[in-house]
């Protein structure tokens, strides 16, 4: 983008692609990060003079206009952290969008609706993608990417749209680049990580990655479960992915044979329910090890035993990275886990990323300074691909 701004924006239609895909309760958005990651790219374009078009996704609506998915409130967000106007354009590539844009003035921001109120999109069919692609080029004379967290899609308005478009990368997507490529290229030791989150199968891949790279690997959340179970425990009624258990079984062998030390909870806290996230009534959970959690129980964080375990396995670690919350954070009966982790990396001197969506948003609601992590990435699966070593569309597309 600098070589953009030397180049000189006075006037030009500038399209950045942002991830603005904020989590909402009720309409209110709850955690806005994914706005300020953007504001250093917006600020710079309408400080420079370009008419700024910012386009996003929000949730997963089924190619067709539908309000519960609206990117009004982040427009709206948007707006209050710029302290300016922003328009915003009811559809994305019809006359609203056209009207907007046209009425821009240099300096002045635009926000056109939900890409993926359009089924173009994200069609897997390239022609498809194409002619939204087309569309969405007549809006703008430039192309900037700056959503991170959609790197890892192949869509129109990631992979499509810069071919058709003079195209640059924003602040936001040179940063995080930057930072993964710490944890990759030429990572400083001992490599600690610590991988929660519900599902083992959306960790495969980068579980892969870490066993040629990491020192340790600390398991918490919802996944724990699977391996405690591929270790021959019982887990009650907790979250388990049976069809897992030989790629997990096959981790654990591998993890031996290279020196990677698997660290997994030594006592959990458990309760025949889940807890209520609305009223957050008090959940009374029981402390068990994790070799005994009863058969009626369903384990929901790590245990107080396995907090100061893993915050010893963190603390003299030389780079960390942390990717899903160890419980049901939602819930303050289940956030100690989280908070523990969340504490270890803030104490460590070592170079630090918390990765996902999730992670990121724990770290924010439960009231820890963000700006005291050394970096939180805007990405959750975009991360993890990252660091899988794929080839990202969004970022392959800002390449060529
Ligand atoms: C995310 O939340 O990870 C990104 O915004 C991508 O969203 P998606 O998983 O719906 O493509």
């Amino acid at each position: 983008i600098d070589a953009l701004l030397a180049e000189g924006v006075e006037g030009k239609r500038v399209f950045v692609r942002a991830d603005l895909n904020v989590p909402l309760a009720d309409g209110t958005i709850t955690d806005d990060g994914r706005i300020r990651a953007v504001l250093p790219t917006v600020k710079a374009l309408a400080d420079a003079g370009a008419k700024v078009v910012v386009a996003s996704h929000l949730g997963r609506p089924k190619g067709a206009p539908d309000p519960a998915f609206s990117l009004l409130p982040a427009a709206e967000r948007l707006g209050e952290l710029l302290g300016a106007p922003v328009a915003f354009a009811q559809d994305t590539v019809g006359p609203a969008a056209h009207d907007a844009v046209d009425g821009l003035q240099p300096g002045q921001i635009a926000v056109i609706e939900n890409l993926r109120f359009n089924a173009g999109e994200t069609a897997k069919d390239d022609a498809e993608r194409g002619a939204f692609a087309d569309r969405l080029a007549a809006l703008a004379d430039v192309y900037v990417g700056d959503g991170f967290g959609a790197v890892h899609r192949k869509h129109a308005s990631v992979f499509d749209l810069p071919a058709r478009l003079p195209h640059y990368a924003g602040y936001l997507i040179a940063t995080e680049v930057g930072v993964l490529k710490k944890l990759t290229d030429d990572v400083k030791r001992p490599y600690a990580v610590a991988l929660g989150g519900a599902k083992v199968s959306d960790k495969l891949g980068v579980i892969d990655h870490l066993l040629e790279r990491a020192d340790r690997i600390l398991i918490g959340g919802g996944m724990a479960y699977t391996f405690l179970k591929a270790q021959g425990h019982e887990v009650g009624i907790s979250l388990l992915q049976e069809d897992q258990i030989p790629a997990v079984k096959e981790y654990l062998k591998r993890a031996e044979d290279k020196g990677v030390e698997f660290v997994l909870p030594v006592d959990v806290l458990v309760s025949p329910d889940f807890p209520d996230l609305k009223t957050k009534a008090p959940a009374n959970p029981t402390t068990v090890a994790a070799d005994a959690i009863p058969a009626d129980q369903e384990g929901l964080d790590i245990g107080p035993e396995t907090r100061k375990l893993y915050a010893s396995k963190l603390s003299d670690a030389a780079t960390v990275f942390w990717n899903g919350p160890m419980g049901v954070f939602e819930h303050p009966d289940y956030a100690e886990g989280t908070k523990a982790v969340a504490q270890a990396l803030l104490d460590s001197p070592a170079f630090t990323v918390v990765g996902g969506g999730d992670s990121a948003a724990a770290v924010r609601t439960l009231g820890f300074d963000e700006n005291a992590f050394g970096h939180i990435s805007t990405g959750g699966g975009a991360s993890l691909e990252y660091l899988e070593g794929k080839t990202l569309p969004g970022l392959a597309a800002l390449e060529n």
